[in-house]
């Protein structure tokens, strides 16, 4: 979501001269589209500016701007505590970042972080930093309020995009080349909530997937909860929608599910990634699970333990949970301690290392379809890229293939990465 808008910002900017610069020292403004979802996420941002403090102090031409969710999760109090900040401009407020710009000079402050929903507008000067894999935001804001989450209050409430725009924005990707392209959404099975006429996610994919010389559908993120039967068959029958689903599980223990208001149990989620698997073999399945809840036992983390290895997901991204005021379950007190959070983190990956190594191993000796991407890091003859069901895969190639979809044969793997043949 952040990628994409920090090219939505690079595509407005550029189209009214200005230029990316490698190096903030060299540059004229310094802008950081930023993220609130972990507070580690937010002391990143606070140690790059401190770095850019004597620069702004020197030259008074310097401008330092703070863009997205930390900007309306802090609002004024950033000129307060770091006075180096020039212009702080909220999520919904993206497509006013070439104004707000160009009015800051001297020591003016420039504040915008007053809408709550983002305007469904259309931005000028769109820019892309891939070229055959894109992202397409099909809504914007949630309104799910999971106790732990930020986004509600920094992203706003949950707004979709027309379909007809987001499938002529599909179409023109297209047109210049794009092959892949993935949907986003902080909960794609809510899209159509508040459009006219019924329309829902697996609409959309039915009208995408008819977007002619498009290879590649992928989408994120899905909600449990709104996760059925329509968006299985829809991954199922529609062609070019790739076999992989991102369900957040967060956890096993429906004491913590209760407390982090999900609105399902670790039951029903199961019988879903079971009725996915069986509807659509060889689907992947990938997730995110949070440690260290306010309250959460050692019976809950191991209820988590448990519905790891249950639903073997192909890959988990695992987090310490981080108290995001005013989020909901900042009131708790977070009484886990930063030893256990990090004891159930690693007991989380390592047993996720071995699923995963044994969910690739399952794939040798099948033949993937692989998009490739670029060259592998490891090595310069080989090619990197990912199967439909969303699982890295190296093999060797010459550069001639990147951006090609090839048919690969697996022939061995990590708990990554697969190694195959070109067919
Ligand atoms: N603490 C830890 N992890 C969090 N996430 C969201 N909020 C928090 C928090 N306060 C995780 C969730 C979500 C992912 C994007 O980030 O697992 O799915
Ligand atoms: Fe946050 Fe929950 Fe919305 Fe995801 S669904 S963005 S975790 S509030």
């Amino acid at each position: 979501m952040n990628d994409r808008d920090s090219e939505l910002i690079e595509g407005m900017l550029t189209e009214k001269g200005f230029q990316i610069v490698d190096d903030a020292e060299k540059a004229d403004i310094a802008l950081f589209n930023t993220c609130s979802v972990r507070q580690h996420a937010e002391d990143r941002v606070i140690g790059n500016l401190q770095k850019l403090k004597s620069r702004r102090k020197k030259d008074p031409n310097f401008r330092i701007g703070i863009l997205g969710c930390m900007a309306k999760r802090h609002g004024e109090m950033l000129f307060k505590e770091y006075p180096q900040i020039d212009i702080v401009v909220g999520p919904s407020n993206i497509y006013d970042i070439p104004d707000l710009i160009a009015r800051s000079t001297g020591s003016e402050k420039i504040l915008a972080v007053d809408k709550e929903k983002r305007p469904k507008k259309k931005a000028a000067g769109d820019s892309r930093s891939g070229i055959f894999s894109a992202f397409v935001n099909i809504m914007y804001g949630c309104d799910n309020f999971c106790s732990y989450c930020i986004v509600p209050y920094v992203r706003g409430r949950e707004v979709s995009r027309p379909k007809k725009d987001i499938v002529d924005e599909v179409k023109h990707l297209v047109d210049k080349g794009f092959k892949e392209i993935t949907l986003l959404g902080q909960n794609v099975n809510s899209y159509g909530k508040g459009l006219s006429g019924k329309v829902t996610f697996p609409h959309l994919l039915e009208a995408i997937n008819k977007v002619k010389d498009l290879e590649r559908i992928r989408f994120t993120t899905s909600h449990p909860k709104d996760a059925d039967k329509a968006l299985f068959r829809a991954i199922r029958d529609l062609d070019k929608v790739c076999e992989h689903i991102h369900l957040p599980l967060q956890s096993g223990s429906d004491k913590m599910l209760d407390l982090m208001n999900r609105k399902y149990k670790y039951g029903d989620y199961k019988e879903k990634a079971d009725q996915l698997k069986e509807m659509v073999p060889g689907v992947g399945i990938s997730t995110d699970l949070i440690v260290g809840f306010p309250s959460a036992k050692e019976s809950d983390f191991k209820a988590t333990y448990k519905a790891m290895k249950e639903v073997e997901f192909n890959s988990a991204f695992i987090f310490k949970y981080s108290p995001r005021p005013p989020a909901e379950s900042s009131c708790l007190v977070d009484d886990v301690k930063e030893a256990v959070k990090k004891k159930r983190n690693n007991d989380l990956l390592s047993l996720q290392k071995k699923i995963s190594h044994q969910k690739n191993r399952s794939m040798i000796g099948t033949e993937q379809e692989v998009l490739a991407e670029g060259k592998s890091r490891m090595s310069d003859k080989e090619l990197i890229g990912r199967t439909r069901n969303n699982t890295p895969c190296v093999f060797k190639a010459g550069e001639d293939l990147i951006g090609k979809l090839v048919k690969v044969k697996i022939k061995g793997t990590s708990p990554t990465t697969l190694k195959g043949e070109i067919v």
